[in-house]
Order: C-alpha cells, then sequence, then structure tokens
C-alpha cells in the first residue's frame, strides 16, 4: 500500500515569521517581538475556540491575534496596516529544505498531502505563492470539521481522504502538540526539529521519529 504524508503547514513548510519584514514597516524594531506574540495567539485562540466549541476559521484567529498582539504592544496599527500584515500572510517563504525534500518523496511514490489548521482557500494560495503547489495532492483542511489540532477527528480525517491505514499515514510536523495528537489518534508522526533548544512536551506520546532537516525524510519514511 502507498504511504500518505500529511505536512502541516506554518512552522514546517512555510515560515510564519516572514511577516516580520512586512512588520518592519509598521512597528520597526519591536517586528520580532509582535511577530512571536502573534504566532502565539493565534495557535491558542485555535485551542481556546475548540475547547469552548466556539469555532471561527482559521483567518479569524489569525486577525484576532493580530488585534490582540497590537492592543498588547500598544503599537495602534490603523485598518490599512493591519490588511496589509493579512495580505502578507498569504505570500510567507518556504524553508530552505522543502522544495528539494518534498521533490523526492513524490518521486518516490509517496502521496504528499497539506494538512492544515488554515482554510483551503488560505493554504492553496501560500503554497501556490510559495511555488511548492504542483508537490501536492488536494489541500486537507480542518475547517470541514470545524475544530482545530490536536483533535483525534482532524487525524482520522487525514485517513480517511487519504484512505490508507493508520500504519501507512504520517505526518509531518514542526509543532509538537500536533506530532503528540497525531501519535495519541493512532498515526505515525515525524517532528521536524527546526529549531536549536526546543524540546518535545515530556508527555506519554513519542514521535515515531524525530528529524532536523526534510532532507532526513525520505530515509526514515522508507525504514518505516
Ligand atoms: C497548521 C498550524 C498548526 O498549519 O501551523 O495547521
Amino acid at each position: 500500500m502507498s504511504i500518505a504524508l500529511a505536512f502541516d503547514i506554518y512552522g514546517t513548510l512555510i515560515d510564519p515569521h516572514g511577516v516580520v519584514t512586512e512588520l518592519q514597516n509598521h512597528v520597526g524594531e519591536r517586528a520580532t517581538e509582535f511577530s512571536r506574540h502573534w504566532r502565539e495567539k493565534q495557535l491558542e485562540y485555535t485551542w481556546r475556540r475548540s475547547l469552548m466549541r466556539r469555532y471561527a476559521d482559521f483567518g479569524v484567529c489569525t486577525r484576532q491575534a493580530l488585534d490582540y498582539a497590537d492592543r498588547l504592544l500598544q503599537t495602534e496599527l490603523d485598518q490599512s496596516a493591519k490588511e496589509a500584515l493579512m495580505r502578507a500572510y498569504r505570500v510567507l517563504p518556504a524553508y530552505e529544505d522543502v522544495a528539494a525534500s518534498l521533490e523526492i518523496l513524490k518521486n518516490e511514490g509517496h502521496r504528499l498531502y497539506p494538512f492544515s489548521n488554515g482554510t483551503a482557500d488560505m493554504v492553496s494560495a501560500v503554497l501556490e505563492n510559495a511555488a511548492i503547489d504542483h508537490f501536492f495532492e488536494d489541500v486537507i483542511s480542518v475547517d470541514s470539521l470545524q475544530v482545530f489540532k490536536p483533535s483525534p477527528e482532524t487525524y482520522q480525517h487525514v485517513v480517511e481522504i487519504a484512505n490508507v491505514t493508520p500504519q501507512h499515514c504520517w505526518l509531518v510536523s514542526s509543532n509538537g502538540f500536533d506530532v503528540s495528537g497525531a501519535v495519541s489518534a493512532g498515526i505515525r508522526a515525524a517532528w521536524l526539529q527546526r529549531l536549536d533548544g526546543v524540546v518535545f512536551d515530556p508527555w506519554e506520546f513519542e514521535p515515531t521519529t524525530i528529524i532536523r532537516s526534510l532532507r532526513e525524510l525520505p530515509d526514515k519514511v522508507s525504514s518505516g
């Protein structure tokens, strides 16, 4: 049976901190700090909305997290600045190891899926702008389920769409919470440790494998 690889998008294939360049135009030297608060709040809002059963899509979570960071740092961004930042979120760069690694995996006959909290529209735009959309099958978004990662339903959804057994289904993600969620839901998961010093959550769920670059993934997948 063929293997399905579901790639997390933001933080794994696409660098959400690519917004720093646009942020510098609006908040100057506070751009990196702003970007960190924006990203942390964006994820927190997805978890809280899932728990509260008050789903609003990832675009809404991203926009409300932007408003939060603006309020917290008292940067007083106007509507046009916020719109420019939201547009920048659709043209984020891919990490340097992405294209070459996806090409090898695809040539080996694996099916590659973008799998994201983002809506299909957001994810398609960002993959197209980063010129990596041609490696993939259709986007798998949590949007149709109205709940975010790491709900087990989201990983079961990947298994169903890809039509594989859980043993042939991999999540590839740099987000530890995503990897724990996938392993807990019964699929395989590669944790991509992109940054030095990040640690994996000391819960009862270990990644199936740990990689430091996507270039290591083809060997890990073929050795099971
Ligand atoms: C995603 C978030 C987790 O792409 O970054 O699903």
